[in-house]
């Protein structure tokens, strides 16, 4: 098979509240972006790394420079457009499969990559990396009204891997009539393709809020000492 990664990278990051986007605060020696790129730079199968970027951002192309197959594409007005034009970038050469990673989480191993790879791949079909609610959910607005089973809840992670053709077809039908699409999964479910969710570690966090730095800081120190 053949594969490509696009990284959507063009959010401005609203909830962090610092000044340059989330994903050029440094920890760990080096930004957030770098080391998202330096993880799935390890994928050896992968043709081309493909990152979206916002046209007007000035911070990309100052980035150390990490690997060859990086090449810089335009971000869109919401995540799934950037990935869409990440998936245009490919379309002269498309490969079997993409794989879809949030710059903004940094913390992804190598292994639970390979393993969604190697269960999505074995198995034909496009899946996620996910990890199973830990906390009582509740539903409420200013008290709680209901506790939600979470016998089969899931909390949706990045990397994404999907049939590039499926991936463009469902993206670009969801957009044109404006279904909510907050993750690739999503898509294709509204696509009523299958989405197999493949059981990634929660420390895989999407830097989010200030809050999460401090933690991504340790978790990224840790991975590499
Ligand atoms: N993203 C993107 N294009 C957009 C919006 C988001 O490529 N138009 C990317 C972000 O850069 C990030 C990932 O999608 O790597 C996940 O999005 P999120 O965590 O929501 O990042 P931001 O949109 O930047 O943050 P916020 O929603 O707080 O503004
Ligand atoms: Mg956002």
């Amino acid at each position: 098979y053949t594969l490509a990664v696009i990284v959507p990278a063009a959010g401005v990051g609203s909830r962090m509240q610092h000044s340059a986007p989330k994903q050029y605060i440094r920890l760990a020696g080096k930004t957030i972006l770098e080391h998202t790129l330096a993880k799935l730079a390890q994928l050896k199968q992968a043709t081309s790394i493909i990152v979206a970027v916002s046209d007007d951002d000035p911070y990309f192309d100052s980035l150390a420079f990490i690997d060859q197959r990086i090449v810089r594409a335009s971000g869109g007005k919401e995540r799934a457009d950037s990935v869409l034009n990440g998936l245009l970038a490919l379309a002269d050469n498309p490969p079997d499969w993409v794989l879809v990673h949030d710059a903004a989480r940094p913390l992804v191993t190598l292994a639970d990559v390979e393993h969604l790879l190697t269960e999505c791949i074995s198995a034909n079909e496009g899946g996620i990396l996910a990890c199973k609610v830990k906390d009582t959910i509740k539903r409420g607005s200013t008290h709680s009204e209901q506790t939600v089973p979470r016998d089969d809840l899931w909390q949706a992670l990045t990397p994404q891997l999907f049939k590039y053709h499926d991936l463009t077809q469902a993206l670009q039908s969801a957009l044109a009539q404006q279904v909510t699409i907050t993750d690739e999964a999503s898509a294709i479910e509204w696509a009523k393709k299958p989405v197999k969710l493949v059981a990634g570690r929660s420390d895989n966090i999407k830097i989010t809020t200030p809050e999460d730095l401090d933690l991504a800081n340790f978790l990224l120190q840790k991975q590499h000492s």
